[in-house]
């Protein structure tokens, strides 16, 4: 472990990291346990991952913890995601201030129940001149519904001629993303061995390394993400470029 954080190289660490958060069923399957379990074992990985991540520089972390699609899982499992999601937050925020931690959410949050959603807005508020890291939280996320969304809105300020359709471009549409206070992504998780989107961050993610993990996610620890972020150190990212290119900082 200790020489795994030594192989880090502290100045290429990525700016932006999105995790999949995925396998928290079928870790509590495989103990004979209700998939709820999985649900409420997962804490501890979200905090060592924002924790370490901290510590090694990241700056933002983008955690997927609900879809626009979870909406369709049985009622019971729903529900005790919600509560979960109330009593962490909660639970956290004192932590979340002492680690200068500032909390952001992606997603229709106006879904959530009105108490996640005072919990989560509350959240915000207080942590919102935090500067150490920005850990965002995609809660009745679905990346297509962002875009429809964006659309929605551009267009409206087309009709109102506030934009011209002409000067539409990345930056316009960036601009009405529920990232619109993000970078792009440099590196996605997925854990539990999926290699899939599954509807996350479609457009922010374009042109990041995807690395993906058998590990189901209640176990990720610090290791783990160490050996992601090593894994994105090894590779070569060149943007539509040659390697020479790159080789020559052109
Ligand atoms: C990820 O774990 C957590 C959420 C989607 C909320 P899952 O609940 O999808 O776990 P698996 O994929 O069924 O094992
Ligand atoms: C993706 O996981 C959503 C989250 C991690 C919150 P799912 O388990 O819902 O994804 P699929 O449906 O298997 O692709
Ligand atoms: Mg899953």
């Amino acid at each position: 472990m200790e020489e795994k954080l030594r192989s880090i190289n502290l100045h290429k660490i990525p700016n932006h990291i999105a995790i999949i958060m995925d396998g928290n069923g079928r870790w509590a399957k495989g103990k004979g346990m209700q998939r709820v379990f999985g649900h409420r074992n997962a804490l501890t990985a979200i905090r060592e991952t924002a924790d370490t991540a901290s510590e090694l520089g990241v700056q933002y972390l983008t955690m997927y913890a609900f879809s626009t699609e979870n909406w369709s899982r049985p009622k019971l499992e729903v529900n005790a995601l919600m509560n979960l999601l109330i009593s962490t937050l909660k639970k956290e925020l004192p932590e979340f201030m002492r680690k200068d931690v500032r909390v952001n959410s992606i997603g229709n949050v106006s879904q959530l129940p009105k108490s996640a959603q005072k919990v989560l807005s509350d959240v915000i508020e207080k942590t919102k001149n935090n500067k150490k890291i920005t850990l965002t939280f995609a809660l009745s996320y679905g990346a297509r519904e962002e875009i429809v969304n964006a659309i929605k809105n551009i267009s409206e300020k087309v009709v109102n001629n506030e934009i011209d359709i002409e000067k539409i471009n990345d930056k316009i549409i960036n601009n009405h993303l529920y990232t619109f206070n993000l970078p792009d992504v440099d590196l996605m998780i997925r854990t539990s061995g999926e290699q899939r989107i599954s509807n996350f961050l479609l457009w922010q993610a374009a042109y990041a390394e995807l690395y993906f993990t058998d590990v189901l996610w209640p176990d990720f620890r610090k290791e783990d993400l160490f050996d992601a972020i090593l894994d994105y150190q090894n590779r070569e990212r060149r943007f539509g470029k040659t390697s020479e290119q790159i080789d020559n900082n052109e």
